[in-house]
């Protein structure tokens, strides 16, 4: 899928523990088989072509392995209901934006009580006080900005990031992804910077702002920072956008001490690490960024975003904007913190980001990278399974990839393509990108279970001789 595809000259090469012949005679048959059973979605496919792009309100839709776009009756809990009345276990809940289960109580009541009460004024409200507080104390950073996406959150923040520190340059690791801010879309490809080539009216070179380093590689992060031009670092503490790259021990105190060092800064992206725990990855791990972004699930499902600054950072922000001459500044845009999106963030931060409904989640998704690593040793497959929290992730290589080459490197699209669409036939759907898996608050036991043993019947069909 585009968005975590860095360069077609090195990625997604076939697996070359099953072969080509078995993939497409298998996809073959899942298309068929999807085609057969979805005669509403295929209608409603056929007349969206006529007013959509592509068929679907958002192009990314279009790139699911399906034959045709899967059309949703109905989302609740960790459960989806397609329009031809197909039940399915849930487990890419909306790549993260509905982490705690499709449309959670304590959120519709409050978006039910804000409603009637109104949608968007450009004015602050009560709610905007204890979400300021509840994020404080959450995640110990003291000041707060809102934004609608996460995207816009790691965008503003770089405009604040640049107009802070007056450096230029983008600190990013190779094979991230932090939304569609197009600062990050550069690549290493043979340890040259590339932009992707598959961004559309990009007209600006990025390499001139942005650089990019493997990640767990301190020496090429140390050089990179040296020239002393780097504003920030942006990096998610783990990796998970090109498959799943988890920190080496030491690396980031090591690589926040290399910051500092070289006057740079370092925003940690904590919109899909948030899967760790109430506080995200940084809390979890003691770890300090200078900023903190945080996006999807934080509104329970609702378009929010909210990004951090430590006291030091937030008063060089405000010194920044005071001495910049009168006018726009370039961040914000209208519906930000409305009233709507505040009373579904103080919703989800009082009542859903807490330890109690973390830990079962997080012992469900232990459960569930075990029952995948026991699958993949059944059928002799050299994969592997990570896990951060509530997220797990199967991977095309034999040991967990250090860098996001190495992640790239054991990418197969057509591979994936059959793996999620042989799934979703068996009644469980995955994220579409790579291989992650969500748990939420509502999944039960039995649904992992299910999961576990529709991989472990497409493993048997793929290795069977
Ligand atoms: C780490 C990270 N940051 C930012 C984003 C962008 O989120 P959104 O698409 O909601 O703007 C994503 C989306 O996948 C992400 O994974």
């Amino acid at each position: 899928m585009i968005k975590s595809t860095i360069h077609p000259s090195c990625i997604r090469m076939p697996s070359t523990a099953i072969s080509a012949n078995r993939i497409a005679k298998l996809t073959a048959r899942e298309r068929a088989r999807f085609a057969a059973a979805r005669p509403r979605s295929a209608a409603l496919s056929a007349r969206n072509a006529e007013h959509l792009l592509f068929g679907v309100p958002l192009h990314w839709m279009s790139d699911w392995g399906t034959p045709f776009a899967l059309h949703v009756a109905e989302a609740r809990g960790a459960q989806l209901t397609d329009v031809d009345g197909h039940r399915l276990v849930d487990f890419c809940l909306g790549d993260t934006g509905a982490m705690f289960g499709h449309s959670p109580a304590p959120v519709v009541a409050a978006l039910q009580a804000q409603a009637a009460r109104g949608l968007t004024t450009m004015l602050a409200s009560e709610d905007a006080s204890a979400v300021g507080e509840l994020l404080a104390a959450r995640f110990g950073l003291p000041r707060w900005q809102f934004a609608m996406t996460a995207t816009d959150a790691n965008r503003f923040l770089l405009r604040w990031l640049r107009a802070v520190t007056q450096r230029r340059v983008l600190l990013v690791f190779n094979g991230c992804y932090h939304g569609t801010v197009d600062d990050v879309f550069v690549d290493l490809v043979a340890g040259q910077p590339v932009q992707r080539p598959s961004l559309l009216g990009q007209v600006h070179d990025l390499t001139q702002t942005t650089r990019v380093v493997e990640f767990n590689d301190l020496a090429a992060l140390e050089a990179a920072l040296a020239p002393g031009d780097v504003a920030c670092v942006l990096a998610e503490p783990v990796m998970t956008n090109i498959g799943m790259v988890l920190p080496e021990p030491g690396f980031w105190p090591a690589a926040a001490e290399l910051i500092r060092r070289h006057g740079s800064l370092l925003v940690l992206d904590e919109t899909h690490t948030i899967s760790s725990g109430p506080g995200g990855y940084a809390r979890a791990e003691g770890l300090a960024p200078d900023a903190l972004v945080l996006g999807k699930p934080l509104g329970g499902g609702m378009p929010c975003a909210a990004y951090g600054f430590t006291a030091e950072l937030a008063a060089r922000c405000e010194a920044a904007k005071r001495a910049a001459p009168p006018g726009h500044s370039g961040i914000g845009t209208t519906l930000t913190a409305n009233l709507l999106a505040m009373a579904a963030m103080r919703a989800t931060l009082s009542t859903l980001m807490t330890e109690a409904v973390y830990q079962p989640m997080l012992a469900l998704a232990g459960q569930l990278a075990d029952g995948l690593r026991g699958a993949i040793a059944r059928h002799g497959l050299p994969w592997c399974v990570s896990q951060v929290g509530a997220r797990a992730e199967f991977q095309f290589c034999a040991r967990p990839p250090r860098n996001g080459s190495e992640a790239a490197a054991a990418m197969d699209d057509a591979l994936e393509h059959l793996l999620h669409l042989a799934l979703l036939n068996r009644g469980v759907l995955i994220t579409p990108f790579h291989n992650m898996m969500l748990v939420c608050p509502e999944t039960t036991a039995a649904d992992v279970e299910r999961l576990v043993q529709a991989f472990d019947a497409v493993l048997a069909e793929l290795t069977s001789t």
